[in-house]
C-alpha cells in the first residue's frame, strides 16, 4: 500500500468547524475508494487561545510541517480577539512559514444564469502587507510591505504555467504607478518570466482599472496573478461573480516545497460571525477546497467526484440562505454527499 497521506484538520473559529464537519464526509469518502489517508485534529482556534493561551505551539507547528502532508482549515477569526493575534499566530504563520507562496483562487460559475466565466486567482500569500511590520505613533502608522524576487518570481511562475496549460490569458495587478518600489520588482519578474512563456497572452494593467474592466467583462478575463493585498481584494469579488463568499473556495501550495507539509485547503470566507452557530453557512467553499486539495495530492478522480457532486447537488436546487434557498450548513452537506459516486 502507498504511504499515507497525513491530513491535519483545523477547525478555527465561528463558521469554520462548521463548514468544515461537511468536508469531512468527503476525506471517508476518499478513503472508501482506496486512498490511504490518515487523520490529525487540531484544537487551535479562539477558544483553545481563551482557555490556554496557547496560539500554535512550536511542537504543534512542527508536527504540521513535518509529520503531515497537508492542513484543512476552517477559518479564523473571533470579536473577543480584535487584534486578531491568534489569526496571525495560526494562518498567517502556516501560509509564512511553510513558504505557501501560490494562493489559488479559482472561480467558475455554479448556478444557472451565471457569467460563463473561468478565472483563477493566483494571490501570492507570503508578503507585501502581511509581513506585518509596522508602527503605530501618535498621529502616524506605518504598515510596511516587503516584496522579494524569490517569492514573486514562484508565484508568476505558477501562474504562467497555469496560463499555458488552460489556454487562458494572463493580466497581473499592479500599482507600479504609485508603489515604485515593491510593485516595480514585480513587472521586472513578470518580464522576465514571460520570455519563457511565449505562447501566453500576457498583459499588467492598474488594479484600479482592472477592477472596472473585470465588473464590466469577467469573461474577458482567465489567470489574474496579484500580490498579496490585491489578490486578497480581487479574489473575493470573483467570488460575487458565482454566488459570493459561501462558494468559493482555494488552495495554497509551496511550489518548491521546502516541507513535508507544501499545501493548504480553505475557503475564500472568513469565520462569519454573525451567522456562526445558526446553521447557517455554506459548506461548498469548503467542500470545493477539499476537491482542489484532492487534485494537489494526484487525486484527479476523487477531486472530480466532489466537484461533480457539488454541481449536482446545486443541479437539484439544493440551495443554502446565501443563495436563496432553506437548506443549514448540514442539509447542504448531506445533498452533496448523496451525489458522491458509489
Ligand atoms: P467573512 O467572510 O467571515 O464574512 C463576510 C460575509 O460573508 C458575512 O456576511 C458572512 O455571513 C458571509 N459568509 C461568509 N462565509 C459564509 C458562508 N460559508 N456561507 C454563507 N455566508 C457566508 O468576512 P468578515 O465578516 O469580514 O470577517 C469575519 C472574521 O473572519 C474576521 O475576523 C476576519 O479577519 C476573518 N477572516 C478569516 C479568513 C480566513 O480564516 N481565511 C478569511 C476572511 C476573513
Ligand atoms: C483570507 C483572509 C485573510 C487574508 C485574513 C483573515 C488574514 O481575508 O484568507 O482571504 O487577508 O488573507
Ligand atoms: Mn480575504
Amino acid at each position: 500500500m502507498d504511504k499515507p497521506v497525513r491530513i491535519a484538520l483545523i477547525s478555527g473559529d465561528g463558521v469554520g468547524g462548521e463548514v468544515l464537519a461537511e468536508a469531512l464526509p468527503c476525506l471517508d469518502w476518499a478513503r472508501a475508494r482506496g486512498r490511504n489517508l490518515e487523520i490529525l485534529r487540531l484544537p487551535y482556534g479562539a477558544d483553545h487561545h481563551l482557555a490556554t493561551g496557547e496560539i500554535l505551539p512550536d511542537t504543534a507547528f512542527r508536527e504540521l510541517r513535518d509529520g503531515c502532508d497537508a492542513i484543512l482549515f476552517g477559518a479564523v477569526g473571533d470579536p473577543r480577539i480584535p487584534d486578531g493575534r491568534h489569526a496571525e499566530g495560526i494562518l498567517l504563520r502556516l501560509r509564512q512559514e511553510l513558504e505557501l507562496t501560490v494562493n489559488f483562487r479559482p472561480c467558475r460559475p455554479l448556478l444557472p444564469g451565471q457569467p460563463r466565466l473561468d478565472i483563477e486567482v493566483f494571490r501570492e500569500n507570503t508578503e507585501g502587507p502581511y509581513c506585518l511590520q509596522g508602527t503605530t505613533e501618535p498621529g502616524r502608522a506605518v504598515d510596511l510591505a516587503i516584496h522579494t524576487e524569490p517569492a514573486v518570481r514562484r508565484l508568476l511562475e505558477s501562474a504562467f504555467a497555469a496560463a499555458a496549460r488552460r489556454q487562458l490569458p494572463l493580466t497581473l495587478a499592479h500599482k507600479a504607478n504609485v508603489l515604485k518600489h515593491g510593485h516595480g520588482l514585480w513587472l521586472r519578474v513578470f518580464e522576465a518570466v514571460r520570455l519563457d512563456h511565449p505562447a501566453v497572452s500576457a498583459r499588467t494593467m492598474h488594479a484600479d482599472a482592472l477592477l472596472c474592466a473585470l465588473v464590466q467583462d469577467p469573461a474577458a478575463f482567465g489567470i489574474i496573478a496579484a500580490d498579496n493585498y490585491l489578490g486578497d481584494l480581487i479574489s473575493d469579488l470573483c467570488a460575487a461573480f458565482v454566488g459570493g463568499m459561501g462558494v468559493a473556495p482555494s488552495l495554497s501550495w509551496a511550489p518548491h516545497r521546502p516541507h513535508r507539509c507544501a499545501a493548504l485547503a480553505e475557503p475564500v470566507h472568513g469565520s462569519a460571525p454573525d451567522i456562526a452557530g445558526k446553521d447557517l453557512a455554506n459548506p461548498v467553499g469548503m467542500i470545493l477546497s477539499t476537491a482542489l486539495l484532492f487534485r494537489h495530492l494526484g487525486w484527479e478522480a476523487e477531486a472530480a467526484g466532489v466537484e461533480a457532486a457539488v454541481s449536482a447537488a446545486l443541479g437539484t436546487g439544493a440551495r443554502t440562505h446565501d443563495l436563496g434557498g432553506s437548506l443549514g450548513t448540514r442539509g447542504m452537506g448531506m445533498a452533496i454527499r448523496r451525489h458522491l459516486p458509489a
